[in-house]
């Protein structure tokens, strides 16, 4: 029998396989990439901050005072927000500069991919190849589901499941690249983690005792919003299910050049093959939205039934219909129309409490609340909006997110 703990030739303990690469720092931009994607940067932020500004008063000065002149009242909801804004001049110049912009997202960064492509390949191959931590577990029958096969959700090419090669990392590389692109210029930069890191924090100050040593990100996507959990949770195992292989490819190889005891596996989330109470911690990000309501049913259920006694859920979100005045809701629902995702507006007029009530959780252990964005925030005014002594700031440009879930 062969011994494997040795290497024969030098009588030596085997040299342990070099560590993986970081994935991330492969594709890098040539200096006209990078002067590209900074115009795209400063364009975004001119669209979702200077020009959202000017777009709102235009509501407010012009088209909210000919509506009421016009209809003897204000708009009920967003959607007649929307049909009144639609025929002016500065939406439908705002609108196409968005949907311009928005493209050019992953335009900008979809030559530093192809560039580099065999290398992020076989950069992709090492990972899954080296020694621990975490592992890739990847199931090529799984069918992709039609709320993400049928478009290019958030226009970016090949969505998030495409592969054109064997052990394919594209659209992974594109989604890390893109997303850093589409948040530079914006205070809430989601693409490096905020989002974790300001649920984390939120956790560790509201319920101090609590000590994930599980948990699970579903539609982890590359893994962007898994690791800071991992940071404020010190031995705590992670787990990322998403449907798309080349992204968790990429997030696993970058997890696994970073350290990350991380476990990716290509699962749909409506069914996952995790045991009864697997988990401490449930979350997601950026996720529900763009699903249709059946398929968020299921989801939420399944996240229950993987949560042990004591376990929380999160899950950040867009804040409801019923949360912001109708010209947000307008505001907020542009994607729904024009950015490829058509749950967007149907999944925030539901109410999170009660689709989690609807999902088993008792009413009594479910909540739906503002937190404020960890690190733009002092950290004094961040215990207190998490204890809840003094309100988030507004949602918005500003500097809050929205989160629901519940303890089970
Ligand atoms: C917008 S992305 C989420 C982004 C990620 N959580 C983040 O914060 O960066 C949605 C992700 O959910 C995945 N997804 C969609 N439907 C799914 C399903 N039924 N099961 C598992 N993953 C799914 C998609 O492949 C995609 O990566």
């Amino acid at each position: 029998m062969l011994d494997t703990t040795t290497d024969h030739a030098a009588g030596l303990p085997p040299s342990p396989s070099p560590a993986p690469r970081a994935i991330d720092t492969i594709a890098l931009p040539t200096r006209d990439e990078a002067v590209r994607q900074r115009f795209v940067s400063t364009l975004r932020k001119r669209l979702m901050v200077d020009m959202a500004g000017r777009l709102r008063r235009t509501w407010d000065s012009e088209v909210e005072p000919q509506l009421r002149r016009r209809q003897g009242r204000t708009a009920r909801d967003g959607r007649e927000v929307r049909r009144a804004m639609l025929s002016h001049p500065y939406f439908k110049a705002w609108s196409a500069l968005r949907y311009a912009a928005q493209e050019m997202t992953w335009w900008s960064v979809q030559p530093q991919v192809e560039r580099r492509l065999p290398e992020l390949v076989e950069a992709g191959r090492a990972a899954a190849a080296a020694d621990g931590p975490g592992s890739l577990r990847l199931d090529p029958a799984l069918p992709v589901p039609r709320d993400v096969s049928a478009m290019d959700i958030h226009l970016m090419p090949g969505c998030f499941h495409t592969e054109y090669q064997p052990d394919d990392v594209a659209v992974g590389a594109v989604y890390w690249h893109g997303t850093a692109v589409f948040s530079a210029g914006l205070k809430l930069r989601h693409a490096g983690g905020g989002v974790a890191r300001s649920i984390a924090e939120y956790l560790r100050i509201v319920h101090p005792r609590f000590r994930p040593r599980r948990m699970l990100d579903i539609g982890c996507s590359a893994g962007n919003q898994l690791l800071p959990y991992l940071d404020v949770f010190p031995g705590c195992v992670g787990h990322g299910v998403d449907v798309g292989a080349p992204l968790l490819r990429f997030a696993h190889a970058r997890s696994r050049a970073l350290g990350y005891d991380v476990h990716y596996s290509q699962q749909d989330a409506r069914r996952l093959d995790f045991a009864d109470g697997s988990f401490d911690l449930v979350v997601s990000s950026f996720f529900l939205h763009e699903q249709s309501r059946a398929t968020n049913r299921q989801v939420l259920k399944e996240a229950r039934r993987l949560l042990a006694p004591g376990g929380i859920m999160v899950h950040m979100e867009l804040p409801p219909a019923a949360a912001v005045d109708p010209y947000y809701n307008f505001y907020l629902d542009w994607d729904a129309y024009y950015n490829n995702e058509p749950h967007y507006a149907g999944f925030r007029e539901l109410d999170p409490v009660e689709e989690c009530v609807r999902a088993g959780f008792a009413r009594e252990a479910c909540f739906a609340r503002r937190i404020p964005n960890f690190g733009t925030v002092p950290d004094e005014e961040f215990r207190e909006s998490a204890l809840g002594l003094r309100p988030a700031p507004a949602h918005g440009n500003g500097a809050s997110w929205f989160i629901f879930g519940a303890t089970r």
